[in-house]
């Protein structure tokens, strides 16, 4: 296994461009299953939970060829309706397939999800609106069981807004009889990318984007070629590594509007961020302002940026409270930033952070995604050497991290142990 080891207390200084975002490549991978035919995609960044999900796709009978960066997807031999546990275990987003499978083979057969360990993460919306659009589900050895006859369109309301569940039904409703309603809907742009790409393939889907999204269900569907999103919360990780080391960084390739509520926060503690088209630069500064931090469903503050933004806070000028509202248990990360020094107070969802203006290196152990980040940007801070074992978590969602960092000048590098 690798570990990362960083000498910390270099200014970042440079350019870095953001990759596709991993949150749209999963569920736009996955809707390549409704219709046959050679879908075209670019810009899908090269990460772990890609490889998986490709997997399961090929476990179902779907082909891919890569080209010169451009992926060719196509599910012309469809031969399983099964997402086994050995694949599904990993990775919560292959819950995804489900949409599509029930809406092109009419059944499905998917391995309750695993993912990142940030609490109960139940699939109950999910299963909800299928079932109200006439699929009969079951739940049988740790799998979810489902078929359907021919869905039909239904009124959807979500408890909470699902970003996985808005896409699991918008792709289960597209070939639909008659018209869905998602009301209380994810806003977030994975999702609107990904109605961007039934779109292209003669889906009818409006509102994407907006709390409602309205399906009217196609008969046929035809292949596409769509470029992914670039990555929001990879480009706030970069934000943040620029604030945490006081360095210069110029993030090329970022969807700026989609990373508002992160600059508006950055923005407070200090930091400078100037637009150029769609590239940030940003300018760390010397002293940092402790900011409190609420996560929210988009547009609010990301709970996929909240321990990056965490390890800010620690060497921050002050007291700040971290609110996480999306996932309880997702300050996994708080006893791995306590051991290099930080003084964090948890109470229930809340975090309070006394930012100490510094941080020291020691070896710390990574548990799940964002907090392999967190640590990363802890350790890039922090005096002395920080070694971060388990990093494959990291592998799921960033692309290249590390060798990203050190090309902008930090001492990071991968060992074998
Ligand atoms: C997606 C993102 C993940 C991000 C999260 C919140 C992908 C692949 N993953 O995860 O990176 O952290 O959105 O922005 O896009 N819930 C239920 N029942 C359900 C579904 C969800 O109670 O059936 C709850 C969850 O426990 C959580 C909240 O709803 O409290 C939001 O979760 P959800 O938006 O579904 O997260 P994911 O789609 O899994």
């Amino acid at each position: 296994m690798d570990k990362i080891i960083i000498e910390g207390g270099t200014p970042l200084a440079g350019a870095v461009t953001v990759s596709g975002a991993k949150n749209a490549a999963l569920p736009i991978l996955c809707s390549c299953l409704l219709t046959g035919g050679s879908h075209t995609l670019h810009n899908i960044p090269a990460l772990r939970d890609i490889r998986t999900i490709q997997e399961i796709l090929a476990n179902l009978g779907v082909a891919f060829e890569v080209h010169e960066g451009v992926l060719t997807v196509n599910s012309d031999n469809l031969h399983g309706d099964t997402a086994p546990y050995q694949l599904v275990k990993t990775m919560r987003a292959s819950v995804l397939v489900l949409g599509p499978l029930l809406s092109r083979l009419g059944k499905a057969r998917i391995s309750l999800p695993g993912g990142c360990a940030i609490g109960a993460r139940p699939i109950d919306l999910h299963l909800k609106g299928l079932s109200a659009m006439g699929a009969r589900i079951s739940l049988e050895h740790g799998y979810v069981v489902a078929s359907a006859d021919k869905l039909r369109g239904a009124d959807i309301f979500f408890d909470i807004p699902t970003v996985t569940g808005t896409e699991n039904l918008m792709m289960a409703a597209v070939t639909a009889e008659g018209r869905t309603n998602l009301r209380n809907a994810a806003k977030e742009p994975e999702v609107v990318d990904l109605a961007a790409m039934l779109n292209g393939m003669g889906a009818h889907i409006e509102g994407a984007g907006t709390d409602t999204v309205t399906i009217t269900g196609v008969k046929d569907l035809h292949p596409v070629t769509h470029t992914i999103i670039a990555d929001r919360i990879e480009a706030g990780t970069f934000l943040t590594a620029a604030a945490i080391t006081k360095g210069n960084v110029r993030i090329q390739g970022c969807r700026v509007d989609d990373l508002e509520a992160i600059i508006e926060k950055l923005l407070d503690t200090g930091m400078e961020i100037r637009r150029e088209g769609a590239d940030l630069v940003a300018q760390g500064n010397d002293s940092i302002k402790s900011v409190d931090i609420k996560t929210m469903p988009f547009p609010g503050f990301p709970t996929d940026m909240q321990a990056q933004f965490m390890a800010l806070m620690c060497i921050a000028d002050g007291w700040s409270m971290i609110r996480e509202t999306i996932f309880e248990n997702r300050f996994m990360h708080v006893s791995e930033l306590q051991r290099m020094g930080a003084d964090i107070e948890i109470n229930g969802g809340q975090a309070l952070v006394r930012g100490k203006g510094k941080l020291s290196g020691a070896p710390v152990m990574a548990t799940d995604l964002r907090a392999s980040a967190c640590l990363v940007l802890a350790g890039l801070a922090a005096e002395g050497r920080t070694e971060i074992t388990r990093v494959y978590h990291l592998d799921r969602g960033y692309q290249d991290l590390d060798g990203k960092l050190a090309s902008l000048g930090s001492k990071i590098w991968r060992e074998q142990y």
